[in-house]
């Protein structure tokens, strides 16, 4: 059968584990042979035992466990070709022309990159002696399958990323046990949320546990924000409300693109309202534990649809990412996915608020 191999890159989330056994099992299933690479890029260009063949039960209890099991990395020796021409041969010399790789737009595009140098990298390989001109024939094509893995949801063409709904939980478990220390003592909390330049975290978060405040990037804040906050925050008090609860994307900013930090927050709350006031940073915890059942059941779909997507894939089709539309698992165009979320953060730059979020909804 054919050589599958999947490997995680990036930030981890929860969920990868359930995409990575799906993937494996569904590979196993249709006959191939599937491997593990440990660290993701670094592993492939160390080879050795960071590639490794997975069975079916070397994916077994891991569904249920946050992070990813087979490790993550980001790679330095991969953005040079020396690194990638190791990994080229480190892959023919098992068999392996599919690949399977989980994490965000970078992972995606060095993928892509990799596949498109391949056919000039085995040209090297075969220069060099280290293959043969039969493995060239052979494994002529690499084949590659992407699926996103980030808690931020901040990846264009799919609706949900794997592990954004088990950090949405993480939050509000937060949130809910902030909620009740303020209400002891009448206090404001001000939480920082992750999600790099995107407010999502934020926004569904705030959301759901009825926060009075929220900071998001793709909305900045404007100039007279200070006293809109504190009008709302007056507003809910003098409604009976014994608590304020202000939710800030850690990508927060004003009109200008100047961060908005929890400090600067705390410090206009505690000058003009003299509340008493606290700063919870979530940080990692969000990123952590198990993922949900949303999550696992999205890494599961995705993970043997990508399987599926590679053993279809011809000499001519384009490489797709994985995602989730509506209720569906997709394929979708990867280089399409990845250039529009690369001009999400270039209208963002620019300031352009409007066009960013034209560009994260559908289309
Ligand atoms: O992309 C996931 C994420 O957790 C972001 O929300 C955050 O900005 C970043 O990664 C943190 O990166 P690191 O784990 O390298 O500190």
């Amino acid at each position: 059968g054919k050589g599958l191999a999947v490997f995680t890159s990036g930030g981890d989330s929860q969920g990868m584990n359930a995409a990575v056994r799906a993937c494996v099992r569904m590979a196993i299933y249709l006959g191939c042979k599937a491997y593990f690479i440990r660290e993701g890029y670094q592993g492939m260009v160390d080879g050795g035992d960071n590639i490794v063949e997975a069975n079916w039960a070397s994916v077994s209890s891991i569904i249920h466990r946050g992070g990813t099991v087979i490790g993550s990395a980001r790679c330095m020796d991969f953005k040079q070709r020396a690194g990638r021409l190791k990994a080229a041969n480190n892959l023919i010399q098992r068999g392996i022309s599919n690949l399977v790789v989980i994490g965000g737009d970078g992972s995606l595009t060095g993928a892509n990159l990799f596949r498109q140098e391949w056919s000039s990298l085995l040209d090297e390989l075969l220069k060099n002696g280290q293959i043969t001109e039969e493995q060239k024939t052979k494994y002529a094509v690499l084949h590659i399958v992407g699926m996103v893995g980030s808690i931020d949801n901040d990846f264009c063409g799919t609706d949900m990323t794997i592990g954004t709904d088990s950090a949405l939980h993480r939050i509000i478990e937060a949130i809910d046990a902030i909620v009740s220390t303020a209400y002891s003592h009448q206090r404001t909390f001000i939480m920082e949320v992750m999600g790099r330049h995107c407010g999502y975290l934020a926004l569904q978060a705030g959301m759901s546990s009825g926060s009075d405040y929220i900071f998001i990037p793709e909305d900045p804040a404007r100039e007279n924000w200070r006293e809109m906050l504190c009008e709302k925050l007056l507003q809910e008090r003098n409604a009976g409300q014994r608590l304020n609860i202000i939710i800030v994307a850690e990508g927060a900013i004003d009109r200008d693109g100047k961060p908005i930090s929890a400090e600067d927050i705390k410090k206009v709350v505690v000058d003009k309202l003299q509340q008493d006031t606290r700063i919870t940073v979530l940080g990692h915890v969000q990123r952590g534990g198990n993922p949900s059942a949303f999550d696992r059941v999205l890494g599961c779909r995705m993970g043997a649809e990508a399987t599926l997507a590679l053993m279809e894939a011809t000499s001519e089709s384009v490489p797709v990412v994985v995602s989730l539309d509506g209720n569906q698992a997709v394929r979708v165009p990867l280089m399409e996915c990845v250039e529009r979320t690369q001009a999400v953060a270039k209208a963002m730059a620019d300031k352009n608020w409007e066009l960013a979020v034209k560009l994260r909804g559908r289309s």
